[in-house]
């Protein structure tokens, strides 16, 4: 018998395709990740915090929430730093979640809002995106119960890139009041939507943001949530004083101080190669969403062969299932890369 709680003994752990991802082999279009490195500012900090002498110490903080506060437009006391933000998304579900509660996390989506509901029991309602419809609003309010103690909005939704508005968001927010709706803005930077300015008015909303896509820095793990003042404080108490490593907080400091890097990133991937790669697509007659994010699902006959296609051609791409159909779901890189990607893809039968 383990000691173990049943229903953990029965999770199985999420496995992302990790294996494999050797930058020097392959151009990396599978985790929707920055698709060149950090500037130079950031990596300068870097080195002098190690050569300082001080990784012995516990981290120290500073004015880090200050400053984020500062970036996204909220008061400090309704924000807090966290391991990334699948520690804010989990950090919401464990602090409300209570025996016979329900989670409504519309699909496909991103696998750790089920992952969390899970480890608290949950059981999850998914009412399913469509590509005409977008994000299934009124299944979301008919699904909703007096259980229900979190609501997913995943704007934009990973894999299909759907945006969820502002106006639909408070319908959601007001029809569930007992319920944490939880906003995953992890490609803010791209689609420049946010519920951010809502917070004030809505008590139940929680904003996650990241800095592993635009900022270029998942593997330091470093994240943002944004609440009332209230919320803030109660999840600081579930959040451990270390949670986020100090080199985190250097490396994040040294990119706020430069935000002009991700912005000019940002312009390239969204005003150069996004437009690119549609265009190529339309061209050639395959199917896709369309996006907010730096990346697009897409629907090739035979996707399993072109993915396999693309990774002999030097392309890390990730297949996405829609229902019974599988999709590439392709971050979109500089537009260098996506000139190689779209010569590669048309290479395909010719070996
Ligand atoms: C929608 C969404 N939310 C959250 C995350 C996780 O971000 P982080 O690295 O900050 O934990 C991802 C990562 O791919 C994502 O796609």
């Amino acid at each position: 018998m383990s000691v173990i709680k049943n229903h953990i003994v029965q999770l199985s752990a999420y496995k992302p395709p990790l294996e494999g991802r050797d930058p020097d082999a392959y151009t990396l279009l599978d985790f929707n990740e920055r698709t060149i490195p950090v500037g130079d500012s950031i990596r300068q900090a870097l080195h002098q915090y190690i050569d300082s002498g001080r990784l012995q110490m516990y981290p120290s903080y500073g004015d880090i929430v200050e400053r984020l506060a500062d970036y996204a437009g909220v008061d400090s006391h309704q924000l807090m730093i966290t391991n990334g933000s699948d520690q804010g998304i989990d950090l919401v579900f464990r602090a409300v979640a209570a025996p016979g509660a329900e989670a409504i996390i519309p699909g496909p989506s991103f696998a750790i809002y089920h992952q969390c509901a899970k480890v608290e029991a949950m059981s999850i309602v998914e009412p399913q995106y469509t590509k005409q419809g977008g994000y299934p609003v009124d299944q979301v309010i008919s699904a909703i119960t007096p259980q229900t103690r979190v609501i997913i909005v995943s704007n934009p939704n990973n894999p299909c890139g759907t945006l969820v508005s502002s106006e639909m968001i408070t319908r959601i927010a007001d029809a569930a009041p007992h319920a944490a709706i939880l906003i995953d803005e992890c490609y803010f930077e791209f689609s420049q939507h946010t519920m951010v300015p809502s917070i004030n008015d809505l008590p139940n909303i929680f904003v996650t943001r990241t800095f592993s896509k635009t900022w270029g820095m998942p593997s330091l793990r470093f994240g943002y949530l944004m609440s009332a003042p209230e919320n803030i404080t109660a999840l600081c108490s579930v959040r451990g004083p270390y949670d986020i490593n100090q080199m985190a907080i250097v490396a994040a400091k040294a990119a706020l101080s430069n935000p002009d890097d991700v912005t000019a990133y940002v312009n390239n991937i969204m005003q150069t190669s996004k437009p690119l790669f549609e265009a190529w697509l339309q061209k050639t007659g395959i199917e896709y969403w369309s996006s907010a994010a730096n990346y697009l699902w897409c629907f090739p006959e035979c996707a399993r062969d072109v993915g396999n296609h693309l990774q002999d051609q030097g392309f890390l791409v990730r297949p996405k299932m829609y229902g019974d159909t599988l999709g590439l779901r392709i971050t979109i890189g500089i537009p260098e890369q996506m000139k190689s990607l779209m010569a590669a893809w048309e290479k395909i039968g010719e070996s």
